[in-house]
């Protein structure tokens, strides 16, 4: 893994818009892989900038999202496909039609997994997966104890997952307790990844995640599995990293040799 900390979130978002920016520069019809929640909010604010002011087109880019809540319409304020729309694809060019988030509203949720997986598999595969981690350790809603090999399927969320995600609902409203979510297999299968955590309430889930063993009880720890992960911190959710000096050390010394000798190394494909 490579592990790059920055002193705050918005040095996280332009670095981490940096390198999506690169990928659909070199490729505009990428396959993007999304997430939602706030951990990439300053990521897509930075795209959108890039678009208005700097050219940066979407119109050819593809998108598939993690997941989707099982029973809350499409159009609900609090459905991911309601997230994506109005935190970045309605402020871009990009095609709708070639934007995906799984369908909460399957009449059997259980066939929304696999009809996803093949839109998935009929554009290529995703090149670049944005992913952030839940305090549990959960990537998309693959919850502690998801099989590493899961596909594309129906979940039911933690205690603490709804807890955390409360905060979006209203106290009298329904909340879902399930989703249909990108499964570990199916993360691990696409060609780059980058994982985006800031904050203190993280410390713990990057640090299972980037040093403790590969353990379905921290879902994120599959990426040690991955050939090509970047994972983006700022400073406070880098914190309980035993290696923290090592991983700055790092990229102090590879940064140069790798912008001499492979500038375009960040590139997927
Ligand atoms: C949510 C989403 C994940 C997200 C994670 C962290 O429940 N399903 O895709 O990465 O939990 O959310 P946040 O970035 O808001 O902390």
């Amino acid at each position: 893994m490579e592990i790059i900390i920055l002193p705050n979130e918005d040095a996280v978002a332009k670095r981490s818009a940096d390198l999506v920016e690169s990928q659909i520069r070199a490729f505009p019809d990428t396959v993007l892989g999304l997430a939602t929640g706030s951990s990439p909010l300053g990521l897509y604010r930075e795209l959108i900038n890039r678009h208005r002011d700097h050219g940066l087109s979407f119109q050819k880019v593809r998108t598939f999202n993690l997941d989707e809540y099982v029973g809350i319409p499409a159009d609900h304020t609090q459905s991911y496909r309601t997230f994506m729309d109005d935190n970045l694809f309605k402020a871009t060019d990009i095609d709708l039609s070639n934007t995906h988030v799984p369908d909460g509203m399957a009449e059997n949720p259980l066939d929304a997994g696999p009809t996803f997986e093949k839109k998935i598999a009929e554009t290529g595969g995703v090149d670049l997966q944005v992913l952030g981690i839940g305090t549990d350790g959960h990537i998309g809603f693959n919850e502690p104890t998801s099989s590493l090999r899961s596909r594309t399927r129906l979940k039911t969320l933690t205690k603490q997952t709804v807890e955390d995600n409360s905060r979006f609902f209203g106290p009298d409203e329904f909340q879902p307790k399930l989703a249909i979510t990108m499964g570990i297999g199916t993360i691990l299968e696409t060609r780059r990844i980058l994982m985006i955590a800031t904050g203190d309430n993280k410390a713990q889930a990057v640090q299972d995640m980037i040093e403790g063993p590969i353990s379905s009880i921290c879902p994120g720890s599959a990426l040690q599995l991955h050939e090509r992960v970047t994972v983006i911190l700022d400073e406070a959710a880098a914190q309980n990293l035993k290696y923290q000096e090592y991983y700055q050390h790092v990229s102090e010394i590879q940064d140069e040799l790798v912008k001499k000798h492979r500038p375009s190394d960040w590139i997927a494909r």
